[in-house]
């Protein structure tokens, strides 16, 4: 009897352990929510849009003129870094793989909305094997 009891309760602590795991992967998983990625299928839209004339379609830019966004650490990088260029654009040198380019970044600021901006962030971020997490709108707001 004492073997059945304490087979009983054991049963039940696992299966307490077992609710409460789930219970916090319910929380983490609101917790992403709240911090409201923006949607990169979304940003696919914009970046065939408005991105892929130069860096083309599938990310790898054209040799010194557009760099690459596919396989660029700054691309997958800081996110503040990445939402700055895309706002304010980008002149000057920068060197990607070797290759130097020294173009003019158009600004998007005022020309595309934050949602935007954010949707194809996080979508450059996260396309062609990139592995750079999301950003959200609050994110690009917060940069001027
Ligand atoms: C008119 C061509 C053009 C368009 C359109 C364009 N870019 Fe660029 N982009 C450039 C050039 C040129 C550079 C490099 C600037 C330099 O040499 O200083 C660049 C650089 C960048 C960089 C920084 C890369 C690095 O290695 O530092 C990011 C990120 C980027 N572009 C994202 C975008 C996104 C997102 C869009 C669409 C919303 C976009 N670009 C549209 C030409 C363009």
């Amino acid at each position: 009897m004492r073997i059945v009891v304490s087979f009983v309760l054991l049963v039940a602590v696992a299966g307490c352990a077992k609710s409460s795991r789930g219970a916090s992967a319910a929380a983490s998983a609101s917790a992403a929510a709240m911090r409201n990625p923006a949607s990169p299928s979304d940003g696919a839209t914009v970046y065939l849009t408005d991105c892929s004339s130069c860096h083309q379609p599938d990310g790898q830019g054209v040799t010194g003129a557009f760099p690459p966004l596919a396989g660029n650490g700054a691309v997958t990088g800081n996110p503040v870094a990445v939402i700055a260029i895309v706002k304010n654009g980008l002149e000057g040198r920068v060197t990607v793989n070797n290759q130097g380019y020294s173009g003019i970044m158009p600004s998007w600021k005022g020309q595309i909305s934050d949602d935007q901006i954010a949707a194809v962030i996080s979508y450059i971020r996260s396309a062609w094997n990139n592995h750079g997490g999301g950003v959200s709108v609050l994110q690009v707001q917060s940069i001027k």
